[in-house]
């Protein structure tokens, strides 16, 4: 019985000298070492001998078995390593190589520029601050100096919000202006004030140069002893700083209802240089006398002060309001043709800023 044992053993052990995979191994093993397998009836036998041949013939048949055993679990493991090294070679990946970003998308232009304006601004000291885009009438027009029906305020074309006037404020609006935050501001502010609120406003116009919904940044400072050399001075060092350092401010008599003296604010061309002409002489296309025009500015009206309750006699100021799409719209390096292209949501236009 043992020798038929041991007969078994040296076949098994050249079965398994040859297997040269996992599936083979197992295939091996359930054939040799099964419940059914010769060995394993072999076994069997072992009750059917004398008692005294049984103790030894049980032990040598044992270590046989662990014997074998051992033999697949050492084949088993040197398939595993051999085949963990092969995917290690096939399928290896540098962790190091830069991941793919997904693709994101970035800040409008418009966004971009009101984050450069503000940051430009709070250098000098001015606040950012956001005033209602919905307000009342007394703050839109007769708080800065525009009693009901007064011509000036036909510049703004409103749109009005069809609900019940308030007693005292007037009729609800659209904000045509950014202007609307000046007495607000004094309101909520203690003195001296040095701000910059940016918001949308609102117009019943739509051309290559307006859009209905655009925005517009407003200065605003109060404080002792302001006069319109501070003002050249804010202008002239947005301009620098916007612009490039070329760039000069000038200041056209102009009017309106909430400063006084009002100016408009042009910036020199940065196509011309301010000449008007370029190099053979030729007219300047973009600007035609050497200056474009940003927006408005002045010295504000002590009746603006007084609507604040702020004493005229004591405090002054200056402020200024500029569309931001067109003052973006000028920037070196911009070619922006219509102002309408910056809002119509194309792709191919935005994905360029
Ligand atoms: C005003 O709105 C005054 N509140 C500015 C001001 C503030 C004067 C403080 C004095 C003191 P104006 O209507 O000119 O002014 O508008 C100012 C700027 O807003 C224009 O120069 C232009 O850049 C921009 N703007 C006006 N309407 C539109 C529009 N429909 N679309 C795009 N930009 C516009």
């Amino acid at each position: 019985m043992i020798d038929k044992l041991e007969a078994l053993r040296s076949r098994i052990a050249s079965a398994l000298a040859g297997v040269k995979n996992l599936h083979e191994l197992e295939a091996l093993e359930v054939a040799e070492l099964g419940r059914k397998s010769e060995f394993m009836l072999s076994l069997k036998g072992l009750g059917e001998l004398p008692p005294e041949q049984r103790r030894s013939a049980g032990q040598k048949a044992n270590e046989i078995k662990s014997g074998l055993e051992a033999a697949f679990a050492d084949k088993r493991q040197a398939l595993q390593e051999a085949s963990a090294g092969a995917l290690a070679e096939t399928e290896w990946i540098d962790t190091t190589v830069p991941g793919m970003p997904p693709p994101a998308g970035h800040l409008h232009l418009t966004t971009q520029a009101i984050d450069e304006i503000t940051e430009i601004f709070s250098r000098i000291g001015f606040y950012r601050v956001r005033h209602p885009e919905v307000d009342w009438d007394w703050y839109a027009f007769e708080s800065l100096n525009m009693p009901p029906d007064h011509p000036a305020r036909d510049e703004w074309e409103t749109f009005f919000i069809d609900a019940p006037p308030h007693p005292r404020l007037g009729r609800m609006v659209l904000t045509p202006h950014t202007s609307s935050g000046q007495v607000r501001e004094m309101e909520r502010r203690p003195l001296p004030i040095r701000m910059i609120g940016i918001s949308k406003c609102y117009r019943r116009q739509m051309d290559v140069s307006h859009v209905p919904m655009f925005h517009q940044f407003e200065g605003l400072l109060i404080d002792k002893g302001i006069s319109v050399t501070h003002l050249k001075g804010v202008l002239d060092y947005f301009a620098r700083t916007y612009f490039g350092p070329d760039r000069k401010t000038r200041l056209r008599p102009f009017h309106f209802r909430f400063t006084e003296p009002s100016f408009e604010v042009d910036i020199s061309c940065g196509i011309c240089h301010g000449t008007g002409r370029l190099e053979a002489g030729v007219k300047c296309r973009l600007c035609k006398d050497g200056w474009l025009e940003l927006g408005g500015a002045g010295m504000i009206h002590p009746n603006v002060l007084t609507a604040g309750k702020i004493d005229p006699e004591q405090w002054g100021g200056f402020a200024f309001g500029w569309g931001v799409e067109r003052t973006m719209m000028m920037k070196a390096g911009l070619q922006i043709p219509d102002i309408r292209e910056v809002y119509k949501s194309d792709f191919r236009f935005l994905r360029q800023f």
